[in-house]
């Protein structure tokens, strides 16, 4: 274990208010981590633990790991690996043009995240002006391996100027899963003020709290994910910065995303979806700190049933695989403990996590011909946002006998 000088904030990075944390996911590798035997006497590790903000409602885990950890040269994330995601994008992409970029005069689109380049690409394929901003090099290679537009920086105020001065406003800023990764909220916050013009819009999704408090899936926390966001939390972070929270729309992807539309206070009507969300989530409890006490409860839960499970069928002699070394499942493997003798490998179809070991728990990941070749008894699905996918594509392990394990909402095997 490397030494770790410690991260933790004891103020809320949005607002400035006085946090701690509500529990604790325990001494927790980077989720991304994925090493080479001879590289685990280096590994390092940080406590995972969020807290609510009592004063502006955001969730965020008060430990985060350095970025240059996390997002680097070999950041293993690849965003096109699914062809569901794809198809997300696409849809995404579309959406935006159709609301908000039709009619205007050559307009500007930049996304902060960019990663592959798997919303951009659709963008770059009109012919319209277009920045990607990733700072993961390997994977913003593959952008611009593509023909899409990308810088490798971090963003902030000063990139806003600097984009500003080269090409212009933007009429609208994007980003996916990116927004949850950023601890400084507050600068991307100033800096997408910066860029975007009065009558443009700023467009982020990402992982929704709501969802995750209902089907307990923890998973969702992890050292990429700083914050969860609710439609209430953003609509607060964002509103100390002249930005209205015009719409916020449910996704499906990722167990539960929402997508927020924000644009500058005043310039735009508020949906009525925004009062409605609002009403839920006051109504579900988000607001309110007593809805994360029963939540670490649920989690304690989940892990001991997942690990109950995984005992006796490893007392059985069953043979257990995962499915998808995700990020999230660094967080299940790490919190409840499970070992290579309860799960023999992790089957993953990106290049440079196979022949590694997972983060932590150290399980090897394997290539996707692994689980073909001898289909296990069981399939512990990490994937489990992909499920519908993949339990389309496999039925041959379901007929030859194998069985999912799936663990969100609840702990149970199915066919
Ligand atoms: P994600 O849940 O963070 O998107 O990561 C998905 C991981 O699961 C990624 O490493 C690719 C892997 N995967 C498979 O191995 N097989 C599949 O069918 C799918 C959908 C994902
Ligand atoms: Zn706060």
């Amino acid at each position: 274990m490397s030494d770790n000088k410690s991260n933790a904030v004891s103020k809320c990075r949005v607002c400035g208010a006085g946090i701690a944390a509500f529990m604790s996911f325990g001494r927790m590798p980077i989720a991304n981590g994925f090493l080479r035997a001879e590289e685990i006497a280096d590994e390092y590790f940080f406590e995972l633990a969020p807290a609510f903000c009592e004063s502006c409602t955001m969730f965020q885990i008060v430990e985060q790991p350095d970025p240059k950890k996390m997002f680097h040269e070999n950041y293993a994330f690849f965003s096109s690996t699914s062809r569901h995601m794809q198809t997300h994008f696409a849809g995404f992409a579309k959406a935006v043009i159709d609301k908000h970029l039709s009619g205007r005069k050559d307009p500007f689109v930049v996304e902060l995240g960019s990663n592959d380049g798997i919303m951009l690409r659709n963008f770059h394929a009109l012919g319209m002006r277009h920045l990607g901003i990733e700072p993961s090099v390997n994977v913003a290679d593959v952008a611009r391996g593509h023909g899409i537009n990308t810088i490798s920086e971090f963003f902030g105020p000063q990139l806003a100027d600097k984009v500003v001065a080269e090409y212009g406003q933007a009429d609208v800023i994007q980003c996916a899963n990116v927004m949850c990764h950023i601890p400084d909220l507050p600068g991307v916050a100033a800096g997408v003020t910066r860029l975007l013009k009065p009558d443009g819009v700023f467009i982020f999704e990402d992982p929704y709290l709501g969802a995750m408090i209902e089907k307990t899936s923890y998973d969702q926390i992890y050292d990429e994910h700083v914050f969860i966001f609710s439609v209430t939390n953003v609509a607060r972070a964002f509103a100390l910065h002249g930005l209205e929270l015009v719409d916020a729309e449910p996704q499906t992807t990722h167990g539960g995303s929402m997508r927020y539309t924000l644009a500058p206070k005043g310039s735009r009507t508020v949906s009525a979806n925004v009062a409605t969300l609002l009403q839920k989530e006051r109504g579900q409890g988000l607001d309110r700190p007593e809805i994360y006490a029963q939540f670490k409860r649920n989690c304690e839960k989940s892990r001991t049933d997942l690990m109950s499970l995984l005992e006796d069928l490893r007392r059985q002699g069953k043979r257990v695989v995962g499915y998808g070394a995700t990020s999230k499942s660094t967080t299940v493997t790490n919190y409840c403990g499970i070992t290579p003798q309860h799960v023999e490998f992790i089957s993953d179809t990106t290049p440079i996590k196979q022949g590694k070991l997972s983060p932590g728990a150290h399980i090897p990941v394997k290539p996707y011909a692994e689980f073909e070749r001898a289909f296990p008894d069981y399939a512990l699905l990490f994937a489990w946002n992909h499920a519908t996918e993949i339990r389309e594509k496999e039925q041959a392990f379901i007929a030859a006998g194998g069985r999912w394990i799936t663990f969100v909402p609840d702990v149970k095997i199915v066919s």
